[in-house]
């Protein structure tokens, strides 16, 4: 090569992205260097993490692409997979994102780097956007309550039955299947099932006495059915509640515009997915599920639910209503282990409503439904029968020995059609269908038939749905752009500010990872197309998969657990697969520390398992005599040990070889909670600490948004005698292994399209880029227990006197001498312009601080400026100078109108309440309400909109 070409390639080779993905440069990681006392930053990593498990070989990944070199990979990928027409159905339908909603939320970060809304007055626009989801969720269907999303219609099936199991009188342990539920929701509740002793018993439409005969405590039915059918469902309904069940309906919204609601036929619970309201398939997901239930069973809904309140001004204000923390409180004896869900993908959902309206939902669905007559008509004319005389927009032919011939059709015309069985297809039309293409597929049958005329007279809808202003006021795009506009502003996101959530890895997700997604050739796939057609999908997830192998040391990974607690749950399947696989079954106690996330124990108890619980010492680690005690009293049953490293407490516990040894010893198997990957990545791995399946938040350390509060990708990576052991899926034999125990997702490789990010972010950041956004998240983290400490306790570090990759500091001292509480901490944190740190856990009165890698050393003085300035109002009110009950914590956050309005008689200035700090007074960030009242939201519950002014109105 000439030399010019060289040295032009050296400097093209400095250009790295691990140098925009990382915030600090080289002159701030040595001021923080020098502020720690530590030499080097490999210094501190060896200060840092336990030198038996920490690595100095490189991760075995191909070399770093830049930001266009990364676009031009995954195109290469995208032109692998093919574009048809998807009228297969099975609950994937084409859609039609509406431009400005595409454009201003799901591409936009002030949408999608937004945390789950904990902390209420920083989110009131999500909130607002979710309570629109509920309220038009719960009105399609007919119910008096709906929820902020589940994961996806198969696992919200299964939600429901958990449920119906929960609040059942009886013995029954049957659930009864109506054979027309989508085959994957069928799939789905059997894995459910099966480690909690239920069966499943299938049942035929309107076969009555078969529901009479199953006595079972939960009714499963589809509407429509899968295969198109639309029947009155409140025979089967009734029949299951003189049995004892509840009824749950699992049914297509879009539909319910032009359907009698299963509200209305006496359904308990109504549930379904929200993907053809605006968010494509995406070769399976992220969609949101929606939850809707009798008024009766809402303190037993799993997922998040928003309310109305008040703030401490008496305005309305909205935030999480009852179960918010269900798996935290509630623990082992949850029902649910549901944490991260789809907010973002029901943000979108509800703003298709808001755009759409009711009146615009009821005319999509009219189109649909006509062309579904118009293509039945076309086929009946050519001399086919239909399934079913009563259809919404799926129709199912029975096409004899033409099957073959027509669906080839039907693929050279550029349609995926379903193939139903050997002599049936299944033809489902979809927003998106054009006139173009319904006359192409007339064609397939005949010219020039007559629509047939619509079948839905005897089930029309009669009663009205979305009837609140939201949903009549922003038709135009001025409109609908100003909206959505209004409640970005009102939240604080990433592009913002830094949001320091302890184990919540609130990093950079980088623009580059993000523009794939929406491409045509990663959204427009569905998820039960020919394999031929998604070889470029199959590739992504190959090389991903194996990337994640060698990242965490594993054999094989699954990608198909949509969040972090599915991951849980198909980890400890896989457990109890190999168990059971060794004749080892009767071993069911899952040993869980105390200091665990909730989630862990729900999630053990889904599967099936008993949870013991392991003490901690003072040092937060775990207490090995306690371990030892509890391991040689289950010696026998011992299945699990459920971990987290780093500790939930932030730290690297020196004695994990030991603590894995000693399971392993006894019989059992480590399972490792992946949350804290950002602290291990390229310096030790989950094999290399002993553990035997793990999970991964690809939503926290590999980039993937937040999304308020999902999307998620939780997959599990297990060691080579696990790998027979995971899930696979019934439509798709490439899903996992044959000897798999089933699905946990509905769709074979869960939330396929958002893949591209974490891969994005793998191969731009390449092996060396990845050990060094780890360290600097350890560097990050020790700088700020190191500017914190002074001000407040740090709860706990390691032997090396570091911290891992967050830190937890000591709220609770402050509480007897100024009667301030880690909770006004976190509300004065926001008139500073920050989303608090994680609160209360796992230690209450706490703050947990995870800056990540991708804060600068600019952004992370600006935090503990903040910090500190509260701590010294703090001794302000300590002093005596400022009183306990009138102080700018306790009435925290201040909002612009309290700070305007014409009295002010509060024992500190109006510039002290809003201008602490000098970079406020040019970059402020304006709470829209006060201090939510929690107690007054959960006395006068409701979860759904009306005019504002009813719930003021209320308050006075
Ligand atoms: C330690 C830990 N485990 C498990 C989870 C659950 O993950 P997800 O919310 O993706 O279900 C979390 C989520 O924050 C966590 O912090």
């Amino acid at each position: 090569m000439p030399h010019d070409f060289a040295a032009f390639d050296t400097i093209l080779a400095a250009d790295r992205f691990a140098d925009r993905h990382i915030g600090p440069g080289t002159a701030e990681r040595d001021a923080m260097l020098r502020a720690l006392g530590d030499a080097s930053i490999e210094a501190l990593i060896t200060r840092t993490v336990p030198g038996a498990i920490l690595t100095q070989n490189p991760l075995d990944l191909a070399p770093p692409l830049t930001e266009g070199e990364i676009l031009d990979d995954l195109r290469i990928f995208a032109a692998k997979n093919q574009v048809k027409r998807s009228l297969i159905g099975l609950g994937y339908h084409g859609t039609v994102t509406p431009l400005v909603v595409l454009r201003n939320v799901l591409e936009n970060p002030g949408w999608y780097t937004a945390y789950t809304p904990y902390q209420a007055e920083i989110a009131q626009g999500r909130l607002e956007a979710l309570l629109n989801f509920q309220t038009m969720m719960a009105e399609l269907a007919g119910m008096a309550i709906a929820n902020a999303s589940l994961l996806d219609e198969a696992t919200a099936a299964a939600e429901g039955v958990a449920l119906a199991h929960a609040v059942h009188k009886g013995k029954s342990t049957t659930i009864a299947v109506a054979t027309d539920l989508h085959p994957q929701t069928r799939a789905v509740i059997a894995t459910r099932a099966a480690p909690l002793g239920w069966t499943l018993t299938d049942i035929e439409p309107d076969d009555i006495a078969a529901i009479e005969r199953a006595a079972p405590f939960a009714l499963v039915l589809q509407y429509p059915g899968t295969t198109g059918g639309v029947r009155d469902l409140t025979t089967e309904i009734t029949a299951a509640h003189t049995a004892g069940a509840l009824a749950i309906v699992a049914a297509d919204p879009l539909s319910l515009a032009l359907l009698k609601p299963p509200g209305e036929m006496g359904a308990d619970i109504v549930v379904g997915s929200t993907q053809r309201f605006g968010v494509p398939m995406g070769f399976g997901g992220p969609h949101a599920a929606y939850f809707a239930t009798r008024d009766s069973l809402k303190r037993h809904m799993a997922g998040r639910l928003v309310g109305v309140s008040i703030d401490a001004a008496g305005a309305p204000a909205l935030r999480l209503a009852l179960q918010t923390r269900e798996q935290h409180i509630r623990r082992e004896k949850a029902t649910s282990n549901i944490c991260t869900a789809q907010v973002l993908l029901a943000v979108i959902a509800g703003f298709y409503g808001v755009w759409h309206g009711p009146d615009g939902l009821a005319r999509i669905a009219t189109r649909i439904h006509l062309a579904a007559r118009i293509v039945a008509g076309a086929a009946t004319a050519a001399g086919f029968t239909l399934r079913h005389d009563t259809f919404f927009d799926t129709i199912a032919l029975e096409t004899g020995a033409q099957t073959d011939a027509l669906m080839a059709r039907a693929l050279a015309a550029g349609f995926n059609l379903r193939r139903i069985d050997a002599t049936t297809i299944g033809i489902t039309l979809d927003e998106a269908i054009t006139h173009a293409e319904l006359k192409s597929l007339t064609t397939l049958f005949t010219t020039g038939a007559e629509a047939l005329a619509s079948p839905l007279a005897p089930l029309t809808r009669r009663s009205a749905f979305m009837t609140a202003p939201v949903f009549h006021a922003h038709r135009s795009e001025h409109a609908m752009l100003r909206y959505l506009k209004r409640l970005e502003d009102k939240d604080i996101a990433l592009n913002r500010s830094m949001i320091p959530l302890g184990s919540c890895t609130m990093k950079l997700n980088a623009t580059a990872e993000m523009i794939p997604i929406t491409w045509r050739a990663f959204a427009d796939i569905h998820p039960f197309a020919p394999a031929d057609q998604t070889e470029g999908y199959r590739a992504l997830i190959e090389t991903l998969s194996t990337d994640l192998a060698r990242i965490t040391g594993f054999a094989a990974v699954s990608l198909q657990p949509n969040s972090g607690a599915q991951g849980e749950f198909a980890g400890l399947l896989s457990i109890r697969a190999y168990h059971a696989a060794r004749g080892e079954g009767a071993r069911d106690i899952c040993l869980i520390p105390s200091s665990a996330h909730g989630t862990n124990p729900a999630s053990a108890t889904m599967a099936g398992y008993r949870v013991v619980v392991i003490g901690c010492d003072k040092a937060g680690n775990i207490d090995l005599a306690d371990l030892d005690a509890k391991i040689s009293q289950h010696a026998e049953h011992l299945a699990a040990l459920m971990i987290t490293y780093p500790s939930t407490h932030g730290v690297f516990e020196s004695t994990i070889r030991t603590i894995c040894d000693r399971v392993h010893a006894a019989g059992g198997q480590v399972y490792m909670d992946g949350a804290n990957m950002n602290a291990q990545v390229g310096l030790t791995s989950p094999a290399a600490i002993g553990a035997d399946v793990c999970h991964l938040n690809l939503h926290k350390t590999f980039c993937i948004p937040h999304g308020g509060g999902g999307p998620g990708v939780g997959p599990i990576g297990v060691a080579a005698h696990l790998a027979p052991h995971l899930p696979n899926h019934p439509m798709r034999d490439d899903a996992g292994p044959a000897t798999g125990y089933g699905p946990i997702a509905a769709a074979p490789f869960g939330s396929a399209s958002i893949l591209p990010i974490p891969y994005a972010y793998i191969r731009m950041m390449g092996p060396e880029g990845l050990r060094e956004a780890t360290s600097i998240a350890i560097l990050n983290a020790n700088y700020i227990a190191h500017r914190l400490a002074p001000h407040y306790p740090i709860l706990y570090t390691g032997a090396g006197g570091t911290v891992a990759h967050e830190c937890i500091i000591d709220c609770r001292g402050f509480q007897a001498t100024t009667g301030i509480q880690v909770e006004d901490i976190a509300k004065r944190l926001q008139d500073y312009g920050f989303h608090a740190p994680t609160m209360s856990w796992p230690v209450p009165g706490t703050l947990m601080i995870e800056p990540t890698e991708s804060e600068s050393k600019a952004e992370i003085d600006r935090f503990c400026d903040a910090m500190i300035s509260i701590s010294t109002e703090i001794a302000a009110i300590a002093a005596g100078t400022m009183p306990r009950d009138d102080n700018p914590l306790k009435n925290a956050p201040h909002t612009a109108a309290e700070l305007t309005a014409t009295t002010w008689s509060h024992s500190y200035t109006r510039e002290q309440a809003a201008f602490p700090l000098p970079y406020l007074t040019t970059t402020k960030y304006w709470p829209p309400v006060k201090r939510v009242d929690n107690v007054y939201g959960d006395r006068n519950l409701v979860c759904s909109c009306a005019p504002m002014t009813d719930y003021a109105a209320a308050a006075e």
